[in-house]
């Protein structure tokens, strides 16, 4: 049994698997609205002991059976960059990663846990080269993972960043693509080549501040808000067109990101060009927000199917079906293989 668990600034992710080989069975899954705590900067025990309370309570009505967890960090709070090395061995990139990660990262070495993972060795280009992801994470964040996991009576086995976890679930081999975790509190961007996540970012604009803007556009109370996004999305013929006219210029901004982060992968890492978008996170459930996503990017944009790569049976595959935007991570990180 393997289970990954998600936890983000409005809803908690469960998906619990079963392993026969390689192959992947649902045995548990499920998610819960709570109070919303960021993390990162949340230093009394009270909160933690609260949202340690709503885990347990969602392991209970899921009926996850084990205790072992992998957790995803949010991707804002991590720094994650592609080095190129000439072509070393693997033993003398991780010496050189250790140098250089200096240079890269923004917090003092002693305060972040490192690791890297290499790409891609490429032989073929002028210099050769190997192509590697350094990951940095501050270790005060990770302490609070797993004392978090501790406090809801679990065992934390792993932990990695949220992108890497939608990849793994979500990018299938051979194709470039690019993620796009549409949250509460930030979207999360991913480009990932071959399975593999190339470059990631975080922007914080995502279904808090559609919400905000339908509330402050509309003169309407955050809850009525959030019924409106929610219900009308950026369908224009539903309420004069007044909520989509609110939520679009949000999304405009946010295809923007993506459009650099793009830009970014093909001119400074010579990266082609992605096939696809896969949308994800609870925002990807705004009414016709994937047709104007391909609109505004010019290339196919499709929501994530989160179960893909598991068999799921018929009762829980009708009652995942709407929710599935919710899952990738938690699918991801349950896919882990340490
Ligand atoms: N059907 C829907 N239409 C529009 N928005 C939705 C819908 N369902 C959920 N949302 C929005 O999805 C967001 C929650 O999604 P998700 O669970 O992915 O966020 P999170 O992981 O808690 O946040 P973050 O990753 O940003 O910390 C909320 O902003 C909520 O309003
Ligand atoms: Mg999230």
């Amino acid at each position: 049994m393997s289970i990954g668990l998600d936890i983000g600034s409005k809803t908690i992710k469960v998906v619990e698997l079963s392993f026969d080989g390689d192959k992947a069975t649902l045995k548990a899954a499920g998610a819960v609205g709570y109070k919303g705590i960021n993390i990162p900067e949340v230093e009394d025990k009270k909160s933690f002991v609260d949202l340690a309370t709503a885990i347990k309570k969602l392991f209970s009505e899921a009926k996850v059976s084990s205790k072992n967890v992998s957790v995803s960090l949010p991707e804002s709070q991590v720094y994650t960059r592609v080095l190129k090395f000439p072509l070393l061995t693997d033993q003398e990139v991780a010496s050189a990663v250790k140098w250089e990660a200096e240079e890269y990262i923004p917090i003092p070495l002693k305060d972040a846990v490192i690791e890297h993972q290499i790409l891609e060795r490429v032989e073929t280009s002028t210099p050769p080269q190997v192509i590697v992801l350094l990951i940095a994470v501050p270790r005060k964040l990770v302490e609070k993972y797993v004392s978090i996991c501790t406090m809801a009576g679990l065992e934390c086995v792993g932990v990695e960043t949220e992108l890497m976890s939608a990849v793994r679930c979500i990018a299938p081999p051979g194709k470039t693509v690019v993620i796009v975790d549409f949250g509460a509190k930030s979207t999360d961007i991913a480009i990932a080549k071959n399975g593999e996540l190339f470059l990631s970012r975080s922007i914080p604009t995502a279904g808090d501040a559609l919400t905000r803007s339908v509330a402050q556009t509309l003169g309407v109370s955050g809850p009525q808000a959030e019924e409106y996004k929610r219900a009308y999305g950026l369908a224009s013929g539903q309420l004069e067109g007044k909520v989509s006219r609110t939520l679009a210029p949000v999304v405009e901004s946010i295809a923007e990101e993506i459009k650099k982060a793009i830009q970014y992968y093909q001119m400074d890492l010579k990266g082609e060009s992605p096939t696809s978008v896969f949308l994800t996170g609870g925002s990807a459930g705004l009414p016709d927000i994937a047709p104007l996503f391909t609109k505004l990017l010019g290339s196919e944009v499709v929501i994530a199917s989160a179960f893909s790569r598991v068999s799921v049976d018929d009762k829980s595959s009708k009652s995942l079906a709407n929710f599935a935007p919710l899952y990738p991570i938690a699918v991801g990180l349950a896919l882990r293989k340490d």
